[in-house]
């Protein structure tokens, strides 16, 4: 998977691309991240300047269309002269104004050979860049940051590791963490007793069946008490079903017992 970042601040994706398993990923040839910046495409007269004052008026600078649609056309023309279609790559613009990103959508683009990520900045892109591009647009969620390249680092983190090889073995249980819409169950290591807080026996128990079946439940408790939004979707048996009519129940007494208004549990959520 090839990811092109085009941004104004190449050291930033570099530099967080290097380290840990990403570094590792693209050493051995199975990511390859390559920011380009888009300063370098601003024309002769305006000497490395991008942005503008908003027609209209209005606070903030606007990033020019000319700047950004030259630097797409260049990376386009580089995955060409690779060998792979730069026409068919997809271009997906960095925006608390686009669809949300999720775990599924992390998954299918991972199925892509290339992807163009455009990093915004100040108060945004001249529209016609986006427009002649063919932009979509995606967010990582309901808040505002400085720039697109934290979130184009999030996306590159998540569909990687989606990428066969680039965890190993034991890492790729990780996986797991949305599997069935389900979050992941506690996990704990040596050792037994920590501050006076036990492992939960039945871990030391080596009964593989049970274990599997309080991680389960453990996975669906959590996630009606902290994601009560996922739970809707989550793959159960009919058994598990049930124990999540049961849990449901029980939470209904907690919170009538305590007089809240809601069962979703956060206050619980912000506990751990
Ligand atoms: N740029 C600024 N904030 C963002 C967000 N939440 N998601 C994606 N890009 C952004």
């Amino acid at each position: 998977m090839n990811f092109h970042v085009m941004t104004l601040f190449p050291d930033m994706i570099m530099s967080a691309a290097s380290g840990s398993i990403l570094g590792r990923a693209q050493k051995s040839g199975l990511i390859n991240v390559n920011a380009v910046n888009i300063r370098d495409y601003t024309d002769e007269r305006r000497r490395g300047r991008c942005d503008d004052y908003p027609y209209g008026g209005g606070a903030g600078m606007v990033m020019q269309a000319q700047p950004i649609c030259d630097c797409c056309d260049a990376v386009r023309r580089m995955i060409d002269e690779e060998g792979r279609s730069g026409s068919s790559a997809r271009v997906i613009y960095m925006t608390p104004q686009g669809r949300t990103f999720t775990q599924a959508m992390a998954a299918e683009l991972s199925r892509e050979e290339d992807l163009i990520l455009l990093c915004g900045h100040y108060e945004g892109i001249d529209e016609r860049a986006l427009e002649l591009i063919g932009t979509e647009n995606v967010s990582i969620g309901d808040y505002v940051l400085t720039g697109g390249e934290l979130p184009a680092l999030v996306m590159i983190d998540c569909i990687s590791r989606l990428i066969p090889g680039v965890l190993g073995g034991d890492e790729s249980a990780l996986i797991e963490t949305f599997h069935d819409n389900l979050l992941e169950y506690p996990q704990y290591t040596r050792p037994e007793v920590y501050k006076g807080l036990h492992v939960p026996e039945i871990l030391l128990s080596g009964h593989h069946e049970n274990v599997e079946k309080w991680r389960r439940e453990r996975s669906i408790e959590r996630t009606l008490r902290y994601r009560p939004d996922l739970i809707g979707s989550a793959v159960l048996n009919k058994k598990e079903m049930r124990f999540l009519e049961e849990l449901k129940r029980q939470l209904q007494e907690e919170t009538d017992a305590s007089g809240e208004a809601d069962i979703s549990g956060s206050k619980e959520g912000f506990k751990a």
